[in-house]
């Protein structure tokens, strides 16, 4: 199965698209976790994407295609994957396109996360991964089990992202609306394109996206 999980930042795409990969074996794909690692790495491609990221503007639409090209053709995804955080351009959406049918492969799902900007500014400023595993969670909405302890992996290092402060966000939601909201009646004319109410609990939008992805 190939996913697509779509929506602003802070919808809830890391969260629900971990929960999918466990649940259903599917390899999460997050273009913005790849570009991080790059940027820790301190990598050619690093360095051209860090003042991008920084400054809350996209990536070139080049070196995010070429990433995802080359990483759908390992092994590990070969039963399946979920795209999280790609495409974000409609340039980036018909690159995909032409990637999947030089693969025969299909886009199953597009799956809209609806919602309000409130409240993605609200998840974002109380978000938090493990610097272990990359788990994620939230000061309020979603705290580990034992208190300054990973549910996964059990690490007690945590860490937030420099692009997670309320001046980048607002520059995020910009671009989103600017240059990847119009990406969602690319996929509702090709007749894949489904929303879940992101603005349900955790659980419940996990619920949502199973129904969908049960049919
Ligand atoms: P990226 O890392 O993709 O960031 P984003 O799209 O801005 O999305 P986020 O990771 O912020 O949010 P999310 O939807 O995953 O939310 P999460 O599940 O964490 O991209 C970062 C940067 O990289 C971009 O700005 C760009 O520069 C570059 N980039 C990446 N991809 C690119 C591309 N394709 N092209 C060009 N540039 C690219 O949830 C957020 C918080 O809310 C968490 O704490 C979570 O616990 C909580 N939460 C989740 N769901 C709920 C819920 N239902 N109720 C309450 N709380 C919830």
């Amino acid at each position: 199965m190939i996913l697509i999980l779509f929506g602003p930042p802070g919808a809830g795409k890391g969260t629900q698209a971990q929960r999918i990969e466990k649940a259903h074996g599917l390899v999460q794909l997050s273009t913005g976790d790849m570009l991080r690692a790059a940027v820790a790495a301190g990598t050619e491609m690093g360095k051209l994407a860090k003042s991008k990221m920084d400054a809350g503007a996209l990536v070139s639409d080049d070196i995010v295609i070429g990433i995802i090209n080359d990483r759908i053709q390992e092994d590990d995804c070969k039963d399946g994957f979920i795209l999280d955080g790609f495409p974000r351009t409609v340039a980036q959406a018909e690159a995909l396109d032409a990637m999947l049918s030089n693969q025969s492969l299909k886009l199953d799902a597009v799956i809209e996360m609806k919602v309000d900007d409130a409240a993605l500014v609200e998840r974002i400023a109380g978000r938090y991964t493990c610097a272990g595993c990359n788990e994620g969670y939230h000061d309020t909405n979603l705290k580990p089990e034992v208190e300054g302890v990973c549910d996964n992996c059990g690490s007690t290092e945590f860490k937030r992202r420099p692009d997670d402060n309320a001046e980048t966000v607002g520059k995020r939601l910009k671009e989103y609306y600017a240059q990847t909201a119009p990406v969602l009646p690319y996929y509702a004319d090709k007749g894949v394109l489904q929303s879940v109410d992101g603005m349900a609990a955790i659980d419940e939008v996990t619920s949502q996206i199973a129904n969908i992805l049960a049919v």
